[in-house]
């Protein structure tokens, strides 16, 4: 007898006497239908137990969450919802679970209660199909990747370097936390800690990306990132993933055109590869915009948007010309902004780059040229002294999906910003040697994972597509 998955079975041309399969028991009807899901399909099998001939305890033992060994055959399907299906020659029973106590019940539950049961949430249609979502969207990044001739790089988890230069770091130590070693001023002492210096959870790959390069030309890194900013908003985690490329001898255009072309390719990849779980999440939506007032609502459903950012041009704003837009808008004049629009400068906030994809423009938006001050060290510095080669990538419903930019190659000027910054060049001294050993102009680009999961799946928490979300207060499992 041969074992299938439940996805090769409902893929079967013919009938098959003699198949095996395992999975968890998602309903049992009637004494005599069991839906089967092993987690390689949204779909369940219908399993048919021929009741009369079945020990009376061992049916009982047939309840939702229970795992089941079946034998059987696959025939053509006498009801409707289903082409094929297993008469049941024989089960066991591998794993009881108590009817009354399974938290994940054949009902609706929210999300807030499947949150806390993170660990069986995935029994569920709706997290399963986003859980293979995300799986699928990793390969497609690295199939991209791969493709083009980038290098896959794994940059450090445990660095000694900011890179986004703002602080909001996860320390990592073994010194005594009630009675840590001191230096002559009274400060902590890292010399003596593990590492002998101080030592954080990384926040970006990229510093050491650029190291890589500028060598082996074009990489990039897809691994976890730390935060320990305390926003607890819907789009915010603490461990995130983030994928990084970076290329030498481009530049802010070409950077551009790379995250376009690469966005549009892990969506296109996922349009023609995971179609049963994209229209299962597109109905979860349509149901959800119902209870909706009208005005919310989407325009679009979840696959005409991705066929949206397929096949248009992301529109490309200077950051002058989006606060001219802002400036002039009617929220800002009727004053509905949270942060009013006054003059240049100013860092934009997710209010507003919400209206400009979502009301102005209706498509994504790159961003670029922002002002120096409000973006990090790093970036390339333009002519006019006052704007850096930055770029943001805004996605309707999600805000800032991508974060880039043309780097600093040359070595003064970096000095310089560094130095206004008190951003210490000793610790940085392999960073300032790039630019000291054939420097060259390169660039990259930062995107959020979960952000890009998100917008695939139509979910809008991002504690709903990472399997255990890490948020202020909250690591549980
Ligand atoms: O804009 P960010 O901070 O850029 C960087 O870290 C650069 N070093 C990237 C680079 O140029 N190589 O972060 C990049 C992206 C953001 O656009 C956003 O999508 C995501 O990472 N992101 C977060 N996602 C979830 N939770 C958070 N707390 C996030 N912070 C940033
Ligand atoms: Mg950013």
């Amino acid at each position: 007898m041969q074992s299938y998955s439940v996805s090769e079975l409902l893929n079967q041309e013919n009938q098959l006497p003699e198949v095996e399969v395992k999975g968890w028991v998602r309903t049992f009807r009637a004494n005599r239908f069991i839906a089967l899901n092993d987690g390689s399909t949204l779909k369940n099998i219908q399993c048919v137990v021929d009741f009369e001939n079945t020990d009376e305890n061992l049916l009982k033992r047939i309840t939702t969450g229970a795992a089941l060994h079946i034998k059987g055959e696959l025939v053509k399907s006498q009801g409707k919802g289903q082409n094929v299906e297993i008469l049941v020659s024989s089960f066991e029973v591998l794993g009881d679970s108590d009817p009354e106590k399974f938290p994940i019940q054949p009902k609706k539950h929210s999300f807030e209660f499947l949150r806390e049961n993170a660990h069986l949430r995935t029994r569920t249609n709706t997290f399963s199909a986003i859980m293979r979502l995300r799986s699928t969207l990793s390969y497609a990044i690295h199939k991209y990747f791969n493709e083009n001739g980038f290098y896959y790089m794994h940059t450090p988890i445990i660095t000694g370097s900011d890179a986004e230069g703002a602080g909001e770091m996860f320390k990592v130590t073994k010194l005594d936390a009630k009675n840590p070693p001191l230096n002559g001023g009274g400060k902590i002492d890292y010399s003596k800690d593990f590492f002998g210096k101080e030592t954080n959870l990384t926040v970006s790959g990229q510093l050491e990306a650029e190291t890589y390069a500028m060598s082996l030309g074009k990489v990039y890194t897809f691994g976890p990132t730390f935060r320990a900013e305390n926003s607890n908003t819907s789009r915010h985690l603490s461990e995130f993933w983030m994928i990084e490329p970076e290329v030498a001898f481009m530049d802010l255009p070409g950077n551009m055109d790379l995250a376009e072309d690469f966005l549009k390719y892990v969506l296109n990849y996922i349009l023609e590869h995971n179609k049963d779980d994209l229209d299962f999440l597109e109905q979860r939506l349509i149901n959800e915009e119902k209870t909706k007032p009208q005005a919310e609502r989407s325009e679009m459903t979840l696959i005409e948007k991705l066929r949206f950012v397929v096949d248009n041009n992301f529109k490309r704003v200077s950051y002058t010309e989006a606060i001219e837009i802002l400036r002039n808008s009617k929220p800002n004049k009727k004053r509905k902004f949270k942060f009013p629009i006054n003059e240049w400068g100013c860092d934009l906030q997710s209010e507003h780059e919400r209206f400009l994809v979502e009301k102005h423009f209706k498509c994504p938006v790159i961003l670029f040229d922002y002002p120096a001050n409000i973006k990090a060290f790093y970036m390339r510095l333009n002519e006019d002294g006052k704007t850096v080669r930055a770029m943001d990538i805004l996605f309707p419903g999600i805000g800032e999906m991508v974060g880039g930019s043309q780097r600093e190659e040359r070595l003064e000027v970096l000095k310089e910003k560094m130095a206004a910054l008190d951003i210490c060049e000793e610790e940085l001294w392999w960073y300032l040697d790039l630019r000291k050993y054939g420097t060259a102009v390169h660039s990259g680009f930062g995107l959020g994972f979960e952000r890009l999961v998100m917008f695939v799946t139509g979910m809008s928490n991002i504690r709903d597509v990472i399997p255990y979300p890490r948020t202020p207060q909250n690591a549980e499992f």
